[in-house]
């Protein structure tokens, strides 16, 4: 067999396009490798949100490079290819950079991978078409034992590109129109995952919630029908979905965090900034108050909700009175995890063209004062969970003999001691302590809870 290494770098959407890229391979005789030494086939699925994350992937490519060229003077050949939303956005430039590089295919090309790896055997290749077709309906399935080997939680894109366009971000661009999948496609990937052992599944879109696939009969359906419909699938035992707007939680997708057991208590909802000036400056289309009344009406319908978010701090015009007004957001919500970013300013975004960039020192300065709110939050809110019983979903073996890792309902990281269960398991589990990166439990007594149990 033909040895391919794939790395991806960025959002989860690439960690789920370089399995589908995976499972195209294996149907041309390739096995996945840990690392590009060795490989017949180098694959970076690059992400394009920041410049930090463009500039990542040319110093990977310049390693690449240096492989291919030793593996070459061992009579090896290695083809690099470039895939992902640096592809899509750099195009052919890629090879004028870098010129190891065989093949650059943008993320709606890559089920073409086949063909264009062929006529990468003769010359340099670039296919970086937005669709004209669904490439989904052209992925093959992945076989059961790749599914096994990837383990009990799996993303599902049902959603792809976006049309809010933000006017800091490059989505719109480098992913295309918003798209929507079928709902029966979506099922029958989560039955096939399911019937494999996956127990866990998270929905994933650039804007996900605000998904409105074809479903039977011509019907449109939205994010929560499609969930209640997945939820029905026998295996799978918890859903998630990311990444949401603000604008697109529906009075059904709040329900469904209500009334569907499935659905876990965890939402990510990326706010991006605390002052209505940048919120407009942003184009985000709402405002702080909508987004804290918003929050509310989620808390009535799941008072346990995690919940979590993006920041930006820095975007062109943002001054100390605004990042202030972040910081309260911040306070006020109690997010249990959050990202947060300096702005960067990305070519052909609306934002590039602002005046007032802010300089890098004083986006330094926020970005840690915020940080250090944000891990404040992340830890009450792990602190809160000791002594309390969770269901814990069983994925991968601890980190020493006879430990299990897995997760809770909000998505933390759990580990327990255990001779007995196995991985898929979902068991009641008492947090006994919260440590930086982990919460530590022990199994607790069968069927007995401690009637705060704040799982589903
Ligand atoms: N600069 C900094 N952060 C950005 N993001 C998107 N575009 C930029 C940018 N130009 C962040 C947003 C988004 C997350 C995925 O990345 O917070 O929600
Ligand atoms: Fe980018 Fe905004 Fe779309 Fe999110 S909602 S992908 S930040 S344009």
């Amino acid at each position: 067999m033909k040895k391919v290494h794939i790395k991806s770098f960025g959002c989860q959407m690439n960690v789920y396009d370089g399995q589908r890229m995976a499972d195209i391979l294996s149907h041309q005789g390739y096995e996945e490798t840990a690392t590009p030494e060795g490989a017949d086939l180098i694959l970076l699925n690059t992400c394009h949100i920041r410049d930090r994350a463009v500039q990542k992937v040319y110093s990977e490519l310049g390693k690449l490079r240096d492989i291919k060229n030793a593996q070459l003077a061992g009579g090896q050949e290695t083809k690099i290819v470039v895939a992902g939303c640096v592809a899509q956005a750099e195009g052919a430039e890629i090879q004028h950079r870098q010129p190891a590089v065989d093949l650059v295919v943008g993320p709606q090309a890559y089920h073409r991978l086949p063909e264009l790896l062929a006529e990468a055997a003769r010359k340099r290749v670039v296919d970086t078409d937005l669709p004209i077709e669904d490439k989904f309906g052209f992925l093959p399935a992945p076989k059961p034992q790749i599914i096994r080997a990837r383990g009990v939680s799996a993303f599902v894109t049902v959603q792809e590109g976006c049309d809010k366009f933000c006017a800091f971000c490059v989505v719109p661009y480098t992913r295309g129109a918003e798209f929507s999948r079928p709902a029966a496609q979506v099922l029958a990937e989560v039955e096939r995952l399911a019937e494999a052992g996956v127990r866990d599944v998270t929905l994933i879109g650039q804007n996900v919630n605000a998904y409105h696939g074809e479903g039977p009969g011509g019907a449109v359906w939205g994010l929560a029908r499609l969930m209640r419909r997945v939820a029905e699938v026998p295996g799978i035992a918890r859903i998630r979905y990311t990444t949401s707007h603000p604008r697109d939680m529906d009075d059904d997708l709040i329900a469904a965090h209500r009334d569907l057991p499935q659905a876990m208590p965890f939402l990510h909802l990326p706010v991006q900034a605390g002052s209505d000036r940048i919120l407009a400056a942003m184009n985000r289309k709402h405002t702080s108050d909508e987004y804290r009344r918003l929050i509310e009406r989620i808390r009535e319908a799941r008072p346990d909700i995690a919940l979590s978010s993006d920041f930006i701090v820095g975007f062109p015009g943002e001054t100390d009175a605004d990042f202030e007004d972040t910081i309260r957001l911040v306070d006020e919500i109690g997010f249990a995890s959050s990202y947060s970013f300096k702005y960067s300013s990305r070519p052909g975004t609306p934002a590039a063209e602002l005046d007032a960039q802010i300089p890098r020192a004083v986006m330094d300065e926020r970005l840690y004062r915020l940080q250090e709110r944000i891990e404040h939050h992340r830890q009450a809110f792990n602190a809160a969970i000791v002594g309390r019983t969770v269901d814990v979903l069983l994925e991968r073996a601890g980190r020493h003999p006879g430990q299990l890792a897995g997760k809770s309902p909000y998505l933390q990281a759990v580990q327990i001691e255990s001779e007995t269960n196995q991985i898929g398991d979902i068991v009641q589990v008492t947090i006994e302590r919260a440590g930086s990166n982990s919460l530590f439990g022990r199994l607790a007594e069968a069927g007995r809870t401690d009637g705060k149990d704040m799982a589903a």
